[in-house]
């Protein structure tokens, strides 16, 4: 359902629209969002998994209400982690019980807020929070669902996880107490804890392992240690939990190398080892729930810059400014996240130079693409093409150096609007109240 291609001049197109008008509409940088390949893959996660679970696009990667719009009418429900997102959540009509709050300092206005609208689940994250809920509830008059979300000593990154006994992070309830035993520690406290509170409805345990992942060696261990907890609940307080979450962090291709697993071999690896671990237990299979963010919206947009300056340094490489950088999309600059880049105004027989790719800010580190080739004869005006940026590059954008923050514009059948429009000067001023 991907509709960027280039056209017979060789002009990148997208939704059947070419970039050079796009570029003269919208202006640059700007991010386009294949509206089409975003409704796809939504339903291919939904395929996936099908009715016996379900999918919670995980707000943070990039939120706008035409998206929640989207994510509604295409069946998935809503991983949120703050009040302005539950905020816009609500705004853009999404039925609060299809919502997850999550987070590891929720303020006791966000908690009051979810609490009263009814988010179908809470995830918690401490014992301090814990109480503050089942308060806020009890208040309330309501019993609130929540999930516990526990840290099951697997930390995975794309190629590789490491499976430990002992967590040192701020999010979760770790499982073990660094002992040997896995299942014994302060996650089965907090069970003990959650169930003894009137103002709270113990729904499952969650877990979330880590981002950027193509091996789902680490989701085994996790799904694993999850049904040990469920298990030992099972024993301990007799009840059988219905819902496991196994949270996102499955991983997308920036560059030719990157090689991510597809939505249906996720679902059928995630729910054979918990259908296999449950049955070892004698334990009924629980709901499964998934929050992918980045793999829903990553693929799915690009940032259109222009080119302005052109450095060549003799012996190294060609430095190639645009009209945004670290402002737009600081994962090159905060992990060294590797991105590709294209020549998107028109093609070129020219022979490739070695090009980093950098934005107008006022540091050496701004990069936007480390390495990359683009044709020698570039030049000022030159439109290109940074590919997936559609996850985490609008959501963590910033004003640095009273940068404006670009638009995100979808675009689907021939047809362009802005979803989030282009920050102003008037915006900027607008905040400035001294
Ligand atoms: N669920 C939970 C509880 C999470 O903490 C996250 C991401 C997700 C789901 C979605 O993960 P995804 O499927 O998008 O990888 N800013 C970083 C990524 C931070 C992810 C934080 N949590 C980046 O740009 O790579």
């Amino acid at each position: 359902a991907r509709t960027v291609t280039r056209d017979a001049d060789g002009v990148v197109t997208v939704g059947g629209l070419d970039v050079t008008r796009l570029a003269e509409e919208f202006g640059t940088p700007a991010y386009f969002l294949d509206e089409a390949d975003f409704r796809a893959r939504c339903q291919e996660w939904r395929g996936a998994f099908g009715t016996d679970a379900d999918v919670f696009y995980a707000g943070k990667a990039f939120l706008s209400r035409a998206v929640v719009r989207w994510l509604y009418e295409e069946g998935l429900n809503l991983d949120v982690c703050s009040g302005g997102e539950l905020t816009t959540a609500l705004a853009a009509g999404m039925p609060a019980e299809r919502i997850a709050f999550h987070g590891n300092n929720k303020t006791p206005e966000e908690i009051e807020k979810a609490v009263s609208v009814g988010v179908g689940r809470i995830v918690v994250d401490s014992f301090l929070e814990i109480a503050r809920v089942a308060h806020i509830a009890q208040g309330l008059g309501k019993r609130q669902p929540v999930q516990i979300r526990v840290t099951v000593g697997v930390e995975a990154h794309t190629h590789e996880f490491i499976a430990t006994a002992h967590e040192d992070q701020k999010f979760g309830i770790a499982l073990s107490d660094g002992s040997a035993e896995i299942e014994g520690g302060p996650a089965a406290e907090a069970v003990r804890r959650v169930l003894s509170l009137d103002g709270l409805e113990l729904v499952g345990i969650h877990s979330h392992i880590g981002s950027q992942i193509f091996d789902m060696a680490g989701f085994e261990v996790s799904a694993r240690r999850v049904v040990g907890l469920l298990a030992r609940i099972r024993d301990e307080h007799g009840v059988e939990l219905p819902e496991i979450d196994l949270g996102g962090g499955l991983g997308i291709a920036y560059t030719s190398d990157d090689d991510p697993r597809e939505p249906h071999e996720i679902a059928k690896a995630l729910s054979s080892i918990v259908t296999r671990e449950c049955e070892a237990a004698g334990l009924r299979v629980p709901r499964i729930s998934v929050e992918p963010g980045r793999a829903i919206v990553g693929p799915t947009a690009f940032t259109l810059y222009e080119v302005g300056t052109i450095k060549p340094l003799e012996g190294l490489r060609t430095y190639v400014s645009v009209d945004g950088g670290m402002s737009d999309n600081i994962r090159t600059a905060l992990y060294d996240a590797e991105y590709s880049v294209a020549l998107a105004s028109r093609t070129s027989d020219a022979e490739p130079m070695l090009v980093r790719v950098v934005g107008k800010h006022c540091e050496s580190g701004d990069i936007v693409v480390r390495d990359a080739f683009l044709p020698a004869d570039l030049a000022p005006g030159d439109l290109i093409a940074v590919p997936a940026t559609g996850a985490y590059c609008r959501s963590m954008a910033s004003n640095y150096n009273h940068a404006l923050r670009p638009p995100v514009v979808a675009v689907r059948d021939g047809a362009a609007h802005t979803i989030v429009r282009r920050e102003t000067e008037e915006d900027l001023l607008r905040l400035d109240v001294g």
